[in-house]
């Protein structure tokens, strides 16, 4: 107790850092692993600026259409859209983490609306833009899914991995990723 209370305040500083930190890393790890059933093997990880700004760019939307992102981690790709487009944007995620955050940074903006779902129990005939970033295990699923779903039009993009069975209008490679990953654009 005594060596404690004459610990230097840097010391002090540090431990209260580093102890935030455990407990977020803890809290990511614990979140995670509970939304596993649904997203079987997506983490949550963010899609970068550069790679939202290319698919902005690439994607023109109207005012008053709906995007969907399936599993929209912080919720970020839905607020740029409706920042340049003023589309309708909704976004389904399970964990519980990132679910939070997007709540928060999406206060006040009335045509985001983050949803504690699962998308896979949910009907996407409503989307004119589609936009994930999951995971290969689950694309064929989702290729049938979409598939089942979309009304003829719809643009389907998605991050890193293809969708079996559609066929791409356009591949971009942006930078802002280790490998440039590519961002698939397809149209139903
Ligand atoms: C790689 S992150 C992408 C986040 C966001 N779309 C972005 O691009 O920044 C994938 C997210 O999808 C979520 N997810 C995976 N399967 C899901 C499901 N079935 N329903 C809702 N969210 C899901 C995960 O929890 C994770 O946060």
């Amino acid at each position: 107790m005594f060596i404690l209370l004459n610990m230097p305040i840097w010391v002090w500083i540090f431990l209260i850092l580093a102890g935030s930190l455990f407990v977020l890393k803890m809290t990511y790890v614990l979140c995670t692993a509970a939304a596993l059933p649904a997203t079987q093997g997506a983490l949550y990880v963010s899609t970068t600026r550069t790679r939202i700004a290319a698919f902005i760019e690439a994607v023109p939307m109207k005012k008053g259409q709906l995007l969907v992102d399936l599993g929209c981690g912080d919720g970020r790709v839905l607020r740029q859209a409706w920042k340049n487009y003023s589309v309708r944007a909704i976004g389904f995620e399970v964990n519980l983490l990132a679910y939070l955050k997007a709540q928060l940074l999406s206060i006040g903006l009335k045509h985001v609306e983050i949803r504690r779902k699962s998308f896979w129990s949910q009907n996407l005939a409503g989307a004119d833009v589609v936009f994930c970033y999951l995971y290969p295990d689950v694309m064929r699923k989702l290729s049938t899914k979409l598939k089942a779903e979309l009304k003829p039009g719809t643009l389907v993009v998605s991050c890193n991995f293809s969708v079996p069975e559609f066929k791409p209008l356009r591949v971009l490679r942006p930078d802002g990723s280790l490998h440039s990953d590519p961002l698939y654009i397809y149209r139903t």
